[in-house]
């Protein structure tokens, strides 16, 4: 990837130049809706005002369960949830913040001091490179525990190329959980070329449809969703624009993992320990799987492997294996699973 691709140029002038703050955005996209979690609210009160100042994610992309993990934030901007996120990893985690926009990384670096003095510690590394090439970046294969990213994988023109390099950079069991810009239809080519609506974050806003037949060509069978909302874009000439078109913000969690393609009935059952710190008495693995504590729930393969296979196998006790097939299961609307979002994908 070099500097002279025509619309990764263009983003870094929006995100470098033409914006200073969440203020200076066009629509409503870029923007979240809502008060975040108690222990997220708590790490953003230890964040600098000037990182939070100009912060343009479009969600929450922070799982639960990440003391001691290596983190990647994919386009992190300013820094602010690398920052959020390096308070979670605790100490003997680490979190890195990759973006390619010198004056987004400048503000995120220049709190470093700030941050290590309001911790106690130092676990944030903040480095220029490409999410096309995270070898730009020095990222090695296989090296990290999760990969996050809020509200930039719709800016790149080459999303193959970075969900590919998501999943090389992912260890065996680690999780990509990511917030952005989805839109219920492929977006018109005069729309997706526009330099406000691509940074604006809607240009290039993923359609359901591809994103699921993109990660099952990249071997990713069963991504769940977290988290769906409709977005409000609140300015009248570019929703005169973009007509009919429904964006949706979603934060979706898909681990690396060797899933199958539909949800199968082997007969097992996953009992929650309640041992997650940030969920005492139920643990939601996405939208439609909430497994309260101590009860058991009969579970399809893919869902027994994402609980036994990932960081969060000390937290929960797995009934059963895989000798006998039952047939299909009912697993719910998982985007792998033939049983697709509802067409507005909100
Ligand atoms: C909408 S902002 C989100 C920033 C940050 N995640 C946040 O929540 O504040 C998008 C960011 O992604 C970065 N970005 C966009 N495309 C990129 C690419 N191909 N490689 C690296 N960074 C990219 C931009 O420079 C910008 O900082």
């Amino acid at each position: 990837m070099n500097d002279h691709v025509p619309s990764l140029d263009a983003i870094k002038r929006y995100y470098g130049e033409v914006l200073k703050s969440s203020a200076d955005l066009q629509t409503s996209a870029c923007c979240i809706d809502g008060a975040p979690a108690p222990h997220i609210r708590t790490a953003l009160d230890h964040v600098h005002d000037e990182v939070k100042a100009r912060f343009y994610g479009c969600g929450s992309p922070i799982p639960f369960a990440l003391g001691g993990t290596k983190v990647l934030d994919l386009g992190c901007g300013a820094g602010r949830d690398c920052y959020v996120l390096s308070q979670l990893v605790e100490p003997d985690g680490s979190v890195i913040g990759v973006d390619m926009t010198e004056a987004q990384l400048e503000v995120a670096r220049r709190h470093l001091g700030f941050h290590r003095e309001k911790l106690g510690y130092a676990n944030v590394d903040f480095r220029k490179g490409y999410i096309e090439d995270l070898r730009t970046a020095d990222i090695a294969d296989a090296s990290m525990d999760v990969v996050v990213s809020n509200c930039v994988l719709n800016l790149s023109p080459d999303k193959p190329r970075v969900f590919r390099e998501i999943f090389r950079v992912l260890k065996p069991g680690g999780e990509l959980y990511f917030s952005d810009v989805f839109a219920d239809r492929r977006i018109p080519a005069d729309l997706a070329a526009d330099p406000v609506l691509r940074g604006e974050c809607l240009g290039g806003a993923l359609y359901w449809e591809d994103f699921r037949r993109l990660l099952a060509s990249i071997g990713c069978a069963d991504a769940r969703v977290m988290e769906r909302r409709r977005l409000a874009i609140n300015n009248p000439d570019i929703e005169s624009r973009t007509g009919a078109i429904v964006f949706c913000s979603v934060t979706v969690r898909a681990f690396k993992l060797d899933l199958e393609d539909r949800c199968e009935d082997y007969g097992q059952a996953a009992i929650y320990r309640g041992t997650v710190a940030e969920a005492p008495h139920a643990f939601m693995l996405d939208d439609h799987h909430r497994f309260e504590t101590g009860k058991a729930m009969t579970v399809c393969g893919n869902t027994a492997d994402m609980l036994s296979q990932t960081r969060f196998a000390p937290h929960f006790e797995i009934v059963g294996g895989k000798s006998v097939h039952y047939g299909l299961f009912d697993c719910g609307p998982s985007i792998g699973n033939g049983d697709e979002l509802p067409a507005n994908c909100c």
